[in-house]
């Protein structure tokens, strides 16, 4: 079942007379649960105003580089990263070859320099420019790159002609735009992720917890169920929905979490969740009171959870382990020996002292530890990183 639910989609839009379908377009990519945002060249705008666009998506639609006012909001370079994926339908071929050529000379072509989730073009023109070696160079080279191509269908043209060349149908490049988003490179395996934090009781009222805020994990289950894997979510207390097609199990407490993935059979097994290292010893039955003469201080004695990941990682018929590692110094050492302490296939390093990534920002970036190496894997939004920490993890696992 085709599904684009809570995607980020950029849709660029360029100036061939096809631009009157990006209404169309708009509407079936919502339909299938998109949040779309709009980027115009300047050539598409006198095809199809932005007024009818943006009325359509929802959103503001871009279409000057230098707008004071839309850099207020979400400037060009937050759009790029906001985007899962930047899907330019019309595709003009002045706009293959200035993509080609790697150009940043508009609004469009700024941002396609700097997104750095998976490129999708429909093309859109005439056939002769279709057939054009230039065009099938640069569109060759965009390719090459990644980048996604749809279309073009062949039939009658606008300009009298028959051939390649008519962008697709919009129902049809809703469809397969998302299929973009389903790899396979999971099927059939199941794998169970840990997320969030865990809150270990003091009393009826109080408990020890962290920042964990579960994005990190729910991205990766997310990222798991479009590779195709039965996916269980293991999840300590969020604010968070739990993604399409990904069972979740809610638990409280490191022990109700380590209890949970012992009864999960998994072939890969993820530990994103922020454990809490000890309990109190004992839960007050009451909420405890102040001492009498009170003394500004109290004492919690306080005793160690079990390590959930190194207990999944020690048995005889252990899944393939993947790890996290929260540090604030020396983030790759300290996760290396965790990799070895734990017995772990893989350790995702993140440091946690910043404030722009790590605990409860969308964002993230993360140092891959295996035993044969390491890969520092750039900051970028969580979903993003999950599917990139997927397709590694991927290729680890086979
Ligand atoms: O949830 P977010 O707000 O998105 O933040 C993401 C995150 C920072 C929580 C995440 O990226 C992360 O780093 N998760 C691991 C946090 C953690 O507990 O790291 P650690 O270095 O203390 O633990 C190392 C590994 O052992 C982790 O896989 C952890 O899940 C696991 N562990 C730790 C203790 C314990 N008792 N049992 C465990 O399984």
């Amino acid at each position: 079942m085709s599904s684009l639910i809570n995607k980020h989609v950029l849709l660029g839009v360029s100036g061939g007379i096809a631009a009157y379908k990006s209404a169309e377009l708009i509407r079936r990519l919502k339909d299938l649960g998109a949040d779309v945002r709009v980027v115009m060249t300047s050539a598409a705008q006198e095809f199809i105003t932005p007024l009818t666009l943006q009325a359509l998506s929802g959103n503001p639609v871009y279409t000057e580089l230098l707008d004071p006012e839309a850099e207020a909001g979400m400037g060009h370079i937050e759009l790029a990263r906001w985007a899962d994926i930047f899907f330019i339908a019309p595709c003009t071929a002045d706009l293959i070859a200035r993509l080609a050529l790697g150009q940043g000379n508009d609004l469009l072509t700024t941002i396609a320099l700097a997104c750095q989730a998976p490129l999708a073009l429909a093309p859109a023109m005439n056939q002769a420019m279709w057939s054009h070696a230039a065009t099938q160079d640069n569109l060759a080279l965009l390719i090459n790159r990644g980048a996604k191509v749809f279309g073009p269908d062949s039939g009658s043209q606008a300009c009298g002609d028959t051939g390649f060349g008519r962008m697709s149908e919009p129902a049809v490049l809703a469809t397969q735009l998302s299929e973009c988003f389903s790899s396979g490179l999971l099927s059939g395996l199941n794998v169970v992720i840990t997320a969030g934090p865990t809150r270990e009781a003091i009393d009826p009222v109080r408990y020890i917890s962290n920042h964990s805020s579960g994005k990190m994990g729910y991205a990766l289950a997310q990222a798991c169920a479009e590779a195709g894997a039965r996916t269980r979510l293991i999840s300590g207390p969020t604010q968070l929905s739990c993604p399409a097609n990904v069972e979740r199990i809610d638990v409280t407490s490191a022990q109700e979490m380590l209890d949970a993935a012992l009864a999960c059979k998994a072939d890969i097994f993820i530990g994103a969740a922020a454990v809490a290292d000890y309990r109190p010893e004992t839960i007050a039955e009451q909420k405890i009171k102040k001492q009498g003469a009170d003394t500004g201080t109290t004492t919690l004695t306080l005793v160690q959870n079990p390590d959930i990941i190194a207990t999944i990682a020690s048995d005889i018929n252990k899944p393939f382990v993947v790890g996290f590692a929260a540090e604030t110094e020396n983030v790759v050492s300290y996760a290396r020996s965790k990799l070895i302490k734990k017995r772990l296939d893989l350790v995702i390093a993140n440091d946690v002292s910043r404030q722009d990534i790590g605990f409860n920002s969308d964002d993230n970036a993360v140092t891959l530890i295996s035993a044969t190496g390491e890969e520092y894997l750039e900051p970028r939004s969580k979903y993003q990183l999950a599917l990139e920490l997927v397709r590694r993890i991927a290729i680890a696992y086979r």
